[in-house]
């Protein structure tokens, strides 16, 4: 116990360089975080007077392997915004341990940011869902996560047993809607459900994920959420369907056309993201 006591202090000890090293570069207050997920990328071309700030430069950091998911932290405004954006994400099923992949969101805590706009790319799994559509996360269902809070409690950033009944903020949910309606973007809602990945699901898998009421399925987000949550952190959650999950219809999956989607929608979920921000 004593031994994983120190290791945490270590590793918040970390934590805390890495917000250092970032404020010696940007000192400004920022309010919104953002993680920018497989092929909406770019939404990153859109911040302004942007400092980019590679992950391998930052201590602490770990540095992502998937395709499609570059290594950069962005330091900017957008839609007149102080934003600090994460150009590509950490997945457990890179082999990280939990707590690299939350490592910079527990930095953007340390920070001081008071929103987290989480984004990310799944196959959809009700059956009213196409690829192309963009979902606002409602909820998630994380069962298969292995929580990135397990060990001991860093009490700075929040209490041991955090509540969870709004992980996604519900006025964001509610201005998100409003946003779309007015740029006239259609907009699906639903439930987010976590596998560890690599491997896509099985049918079998899918069916057993509709019927627990998972309507979007993927590799992400929901460390990210449970580890912003419990930094009382306001989190807005959108995810693009790029694809039938499993067995919805009988055809194989490959990352190449879940990259090629996200591209497609990007222009909506950026302008949905940056209508959002005049408001955040
Ligand atoms: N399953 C899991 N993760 C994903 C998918 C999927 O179908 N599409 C994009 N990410």
């Amino acid at each position: 116990m004593k031994d994983q006591r120190l290791e945490r202090e270590r590793y918040w000890n970390e934590v805390k360089a890495a917000a250092e090293y970032i404020k010696s570069k940007d000192n400004r207050k920022f309010e919104v975080a953002l993680v920018l997920g497989s092929g909406l990328g770019p939404i990153a071309d859109r911040i302004e007077n942007v400092k980019r700030l590679p992950y391998s430069e930052i201590p602490g950091c770990p540095v992502s392997t998937a395709p499609g998911h570059e290594g950069n932290l962005l330091i900017g405004t957008l839609a007149g915004q102080n934003v600090v954006a994460m150009q590509g994400r950490f997945h457990y099923y890179e082999g990280y341990s939990m707590e690299k992949v939350v490592f910079l969101i527990r930095v953007m805590a340390v920070l001081g940011v008071n929103s987290l706009i989480l984004t990310n790319a799944a196959g959809g799994v009700n059956r009213a869902f196409n690829p192309g559509d963009l979902m606002i996360i409602t909820d998630h269902i994380g069962f298969n996560c292995v929580s990135p809070l397990i060990g001991p409690n860093i009490e700075e950033l929040g209490p041991r047993f955090n509540d969870q009944t709004h992980v996604y903020d519900p006025q964001y949910i509610a201005l998100a809607k409003q946003v779309a309606q007015d740029l006239d973007i259609s907009l699906q809602e639903g439930i987010y459900y976590y596998t560890q990945g690599p491997s896509y699901e099985t049918p079998a898998e899918i069916q057993a994920i509709g019927r627990l009421g998972g309507d979007a399925v993927g590799m992400s987000t929901v460390p990210e959420a449970i580890c912003a949550n419990h930094a009382g952190i306001r989190i807005f959650g959108l995810s693009c369907i790029t694809n039938y999950a499993a067995g919805i219809i009988d055809e194989p999956l490959n990352h190449e056309e879940v990259l090629a989607i996200g591209a497609k929608v990007s222009a909506q979920a950026v302008a949905l993201v940056e209508g959002m921000l005049n408001s955040m």
